[in-house]
């Protein structure tokens, strides 16, 4: 049980606030590339509370201003596109992606000069299909070397996807092992073959035993959280025989993402990025590490669920997620049919906007949400009382060579130490080529 004011603390990341403060020294993705690829790319943004228009000028410079013109508060996503900027429609002023007026053409000319009105305007990186901005106060850490940012855009497929909940309990079901044996169960195993793109329905390792069995089968894991450069590491063990376990182990990248296995070779980099107190959006790098991402089929799959342009998924608590009490009893554990990010949904989204955690009652198994919390106070605390970056997590771990954080998921000898899997994850990072 947490008290509410803690709570509060923990979940509020509007300007000003503790997490706020501390989420805004981390570059965080803002848009997908796919988002701007029309003929006209500007998009809304609204994160941390903030809203905020992302344009690529006419020379391809991106910007992230402030959605409202610092004359009269005009709304500058329906501004002209131009080739240093944006032009709002109301009176002509001209934004450049400084957020700098270049231009007030209404004025005379000794009014008419560059000028900044002390909007806001964050800069913004492009990698592998998604855009990041940086709205902290003092100067941008280097994108954090991690995998999904390290690989080639060939090897990294970029989606998003809208939850109508604050972001923590989007982050706390990424780092809790255990409800993938209830949550995501299948009565039925199906053919590991087909696989291809979709969570939990492959085989593991190198031996086709399907997930799916060993997570139906096998629901009380042993876990063990570690402290690392990125943040946490989660090793979960199920215990299949006197002779294997089965090992899957994931990452939380403070403040905000994870990083999970999902399939043998291909693993889910997914931030939680705050909309506001009570929205979120996942942004998801699927990064292969043989072939190359097939980004059609990945796109085919998620279009399923999502639609454009908000990606907004086509089930929610307006249709009770797609419940159908039939199917829970033959099919899945849920009733909510056969794709996870719907099962994820309704288990972020059901417990309310924001979480009363007055009222929960944490278990073994949410060690590692616990480790996070304490994690996020401390640093929100230190984030507080200092200008720059370098004392906080993650920032900690530039230079640090550009593998990483590690992820697993196969059946070993029982009782293997944890040099083993990293040797199986180092193996496979080694053949990636990149
Ligand atoms: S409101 Fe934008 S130029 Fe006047
Ligand atoms: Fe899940």
């Amino acid at each position: 049980m947490l008290a509410p004011e803690m709570n509060k603390k923990l979940t509020e990341t509007d300007t000003g606030t503790p997490g706020g403060t501390l989420m805004r020294r981390y570059w965080q993705p803002v848009a997908l590339s796919d988002e701007l690829s029309g003929n006209r790319p500007v998009v809304p943004v609204r994160i941390f509370g903030e809203d905020l228009v992302l344009f690529r000028d006419g020379e391809g410079t991106l910007g992230l201003i402030d959605r409202h013109c610092p004359h009269r508060q005009a709304d500058l996503c329906y501004g002209r596109l131009e080739a240093n900027g944006l032009r709002c429609p109301f009176h002509g002023w001209l934004f450049d992606a400084e957020g700098s007026c270049l231009d007030q053409p209404g004025e005379l000319p000794e009014n008419n000069r560059v000028r900044h009105f002390g909007q806001a305007a964050y800069p913004c990186v492009e990698r592998n299909g998604m855009i990041f901005g940086y709205l902290g106060p003092c100067d941008p850490p280097p994108l954090p070397a991690i995998d999904s940012l390290v690989a080639p855009d060939s090897h990294v497929f970029a989606f998003k996807g809208f939850l109508e909940c604050n972001y923590l309990q989007a982050v706390e079901v990424g780092i809790d092992p255990a409800h993938a044996s209830f949550l995501h169960r299948y009565l039925q195993d199906e053919d590991t073959d087909d696989a291809y793109g979709r969570q939990f329905r492959g085989g593991t390792g190198d031996e086709d035993v399907p997930v799916t069995w060993i997570m139906r089968n096998f629901p009380a894991p042993t876990i063990d959280v570690q402290r690392t450069d990125f943040g946490l590491q989660i090793e979960a063990r199920r215990h299949l025989s006197e002779s294997r376990d089965h090992v899957r182990v994931t990452n939380l990248i403070f403040p905000n993402a994870i990083v999970i296995p999902m399939s043998k070779s291909m693993a889910i980099t997914q931030w939680h990025v705050p909309v506001d107190d009570h929205n979120c959006y996942w942004y998801a790098h699927f990064t292969s590490y043989d072939a190359p991402v097939d980004k059609p089929r990945m796109r085919e799959q998620r279009m399923e669920l999502y639609r454009l342009p908000d990606y907004k998924p086509r089930v929610g608590r307006f249709n009770q997620w797609g419940y159908d009490p039939s199917e829970q009893e033959d099919e899945t554990y849920t009733g909510m049919g056969m794709d996870i990010n719907v099962h994820d949904q309704w288990a972020v989204e059901s417990p309310g906007a924001i979480t009363d955690r007055s009222r929960e009652n944490l278990a073994g198994t949410d060690v590692a949400i616990s480790r996070y919390r304490a994690m996020l106070l401390r640093s929100m605390d230190k984030a507080a009382s200092t200008e720059t970056n370098a004392e906080l997590p993650l920032h900690r771990a530039e230079g640090s060579p550009a593998i990483g954080p590690e992820w697993h998921d196969s059946i070993m000898d029982s009782g293997c130490p944890r040099k083993e899997w990293l040797d199986g994850y180092r193996d496979r990072r080694d053949k990636a080529g990149w």
